[in-house]
């Protein structure tokens, strides 16, 4: 098990960083007023007032808000914004050329696969759009779906229908290398501020209350040794600030403090000349996503419908659905999620991995109250660690399953340090999302595969097997009475 208040790394501080309290103090108004500006605003190339390049090179669109559009501004994302990921399959070791090759093959294909330093990053954003216009042809041989910016209704159904036939798609490279293209749904951030608030204690206690009760067994997603995910879709940002800042570089080709804008593949090496946006303009975003209201529950008033979405509540329970999809955490009222990692079986794999759990030794004992103010961050010191897309490890895709050993020997004291990576179905393992909200942001499940309540509900696999049969064993008419109580998951 993953012992964190044990968890003790010499000579090494950390950083937390936190947004200052005052930012949502007596000029929260202004702040979240700028914030919203910024989220609505549309982004366009050229020189910007901190020394950057503007929207791009390459990117998925213009706004925060034209992908975080349903139901209103901060909603969820109809099926055409879904982000596009490549990933290259490195799990056969056999097949791989030495890691100087390897990078030389991988840059050939996208210079977003290798950063600095020959770090290699197995899994990358394959961006729909460029300043380059060059850039289309590669984006095709790629693979990368043909989507128009403002697609019409027949467009948006042909896309679903597409996805819902083949969420993955396999692209052949000449060399070596096969590419898997999957895709990411946009979430809505209604109540992302409340989520943010939610304590590591309260995940972890939810983990272990359903490792005693043995029905399911969420997992708290880690992030490195010493942090809890509690946003994205595999639960892989810690909080809600650092999602904001990778959603200014990876989805708008900005460049911020705290996160570099992607890789062009037509000019690997290029560089803006400064910031796109402030440290303060970032912090005006995030305080604009935090004040998000929650979404709500609404029972209607007729009195027959207001019994059946009550059944259907109790049902909700009665079948296993509120296992993982629990109405609160803490404070945070009407949720209807865990936020802890499940394994939802082999048809809703992707090859981007939830991180893997680590296990900790160190070879000196740990100094008394060393558990409090000492951890460990997360790439300094773990070798052969490369970052995914959404800048996190890709480590068990790299050591291939089963549970690994790895050394890791701090420099300056010379202590040595195992690190054993536990195995779980990391390609399998979803964060259970809050279903607040739900009735309004269709299409379903991490890809959008799903576009109705229904069909989400019969791709549930793994852990989640036999709730989904118990619920299509009801009688239809209290299966729909589950159905009426979701449809009462209301945006705000
Ligand atoms: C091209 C469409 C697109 C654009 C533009 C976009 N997003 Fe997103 N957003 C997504 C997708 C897709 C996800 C889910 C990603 C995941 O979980 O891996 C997401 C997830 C998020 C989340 C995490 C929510 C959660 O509960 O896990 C936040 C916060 C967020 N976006 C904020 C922003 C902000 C702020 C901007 C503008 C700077 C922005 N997004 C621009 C598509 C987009
Ligand atoms: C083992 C935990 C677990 C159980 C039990 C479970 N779910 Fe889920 N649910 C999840 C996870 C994880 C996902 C996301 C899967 C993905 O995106 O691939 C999900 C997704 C969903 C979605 C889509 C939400 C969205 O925003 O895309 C709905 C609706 C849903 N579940 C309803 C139900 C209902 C109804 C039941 C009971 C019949 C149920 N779930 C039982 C874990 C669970």
């Amino acid at each position: 098990m993953r012992n964190l208040e044990r968890m003790w790394w010499p000579c090494l501080a950390i950083v937390v960083l936190v947004l200052p309290a005052a930012a949502w103090g007596a000029d929260a108004s202004g702040v979240t007023a700028e914030g919203k500006q910024l989220f609505q605003h549309e982004f366009t190339p050229g020189k910007t007032a901190e020394g950057g390049d503007g929207l791009g090179p390459v990117f998925n669109h213009h706004s925060c808000a034209a992908c975080h559009s349903l139901a209103g501004t901060g909603g969820a994302g109809p099926v055409d914004v879904n982000a596009v990921t490549l990933t290259a399959d490195l799990t056969d070791r056999n097949r791989m050329p030495t890691r100087k090759g390897l990078a030389t093959v991988l840059r050939e294909i996208h210079g977003g696969f290798v950063g600095e330093r020959e770090t290699i990053t197995p899994s990358i954003l394959l961006h729909r759009f460029s300043t380059d216009s060059e850039y289309a042809g590669l984006q095709r041989e790629l693979g990368g779906p043909d989507i128009p910016l403002e697609p019409t209704p027949q467009d948006r159904n042909r896309i679903q229908r597409e996805l819902a036939r083949q969420p993955k798609t396999q692209v052949k490279w000449p060399k070596l290398i096969t590419l898997e293209l999957t895709q990411r749904n946009t979430t809505a951030l209604f109540g992302a501020g409340a989520i943010d608030q939610i304590p590591a204690a309260a995940l972890e206690a939810l983990a272990a209350t359903q490792a005693k009760k043995g029905e399911v067994s969420g997992r708290v997603p880690p992030i490195g040794l010493a942090k809890v995910g509690r946003f994205g879709w595999r639960g892989q940002t810690e909080r809600l600030h650092d999602f904001v800042i990778g959603a200014c570089s990876n989805e708008l080709g900005l460049e911020v403090p705290g996160s570099p804008q992607p890789t062009d593949p037509m000019r690997p090496r290029y560089r803006p000349g400064g910031y796109d946006l402030t440290a303060a303009q970032c912090a005006s975003l995030t305080a604009y996503v935090a004040s998000l209201p929650q979404p709500k529950f609404e029972l209607p008033k007729q009195a027959e419908r207001r019994a059946l979405v009550l059944q259907g509540r109790s049902l909700f329970d009665v079948v296993g659905c509120a296992a993982c999809h629990v109405e609160r955490i803490g404070p945070v009222e009407g949720l209807y999620s865990d936020l802890l990692l499940h394994d939802m079986g082999t048809a809703l794999a992707d090859p981007i991995p939830a991180e893997a759990t680590f296990e900790y030794h160190a070879d000196a004992p740990l100094p008394k109250g060393a558990a409090e103010k000492v951890a460990m961050t997360r790439s300094e010191n773990l070798p052969l660690r490369p970052r995914g897309y959404y800048g996190e490890s890709s480590l068990a895709n790299l050591l291939g399953g089963g549970t690994s050993t790895m050394i890791a020997v701090n420099p300056k004291t010379g202590i040595r340090s195992e690190f054993r990576v536990v195995a779980t179905s990391v390609e399998q393992e979803w964060r259970t999302p809050p279903l607040w909200g739900v009735a309004d942001s269709a299409p379903y499940l991490h890809d959008g595969r799903a576009d109705s309540l229904v069909d989400a509900i019969a791709l549930h696999g793994g852990e989640a097997d036999a709730s989904m049969k118990k619920f299509f064993e009801l009688p239809i008419t209290e299966r729909m009475a589950v159905l009426e109580f979701l449809c009462c998951l209301r945006a705000p």
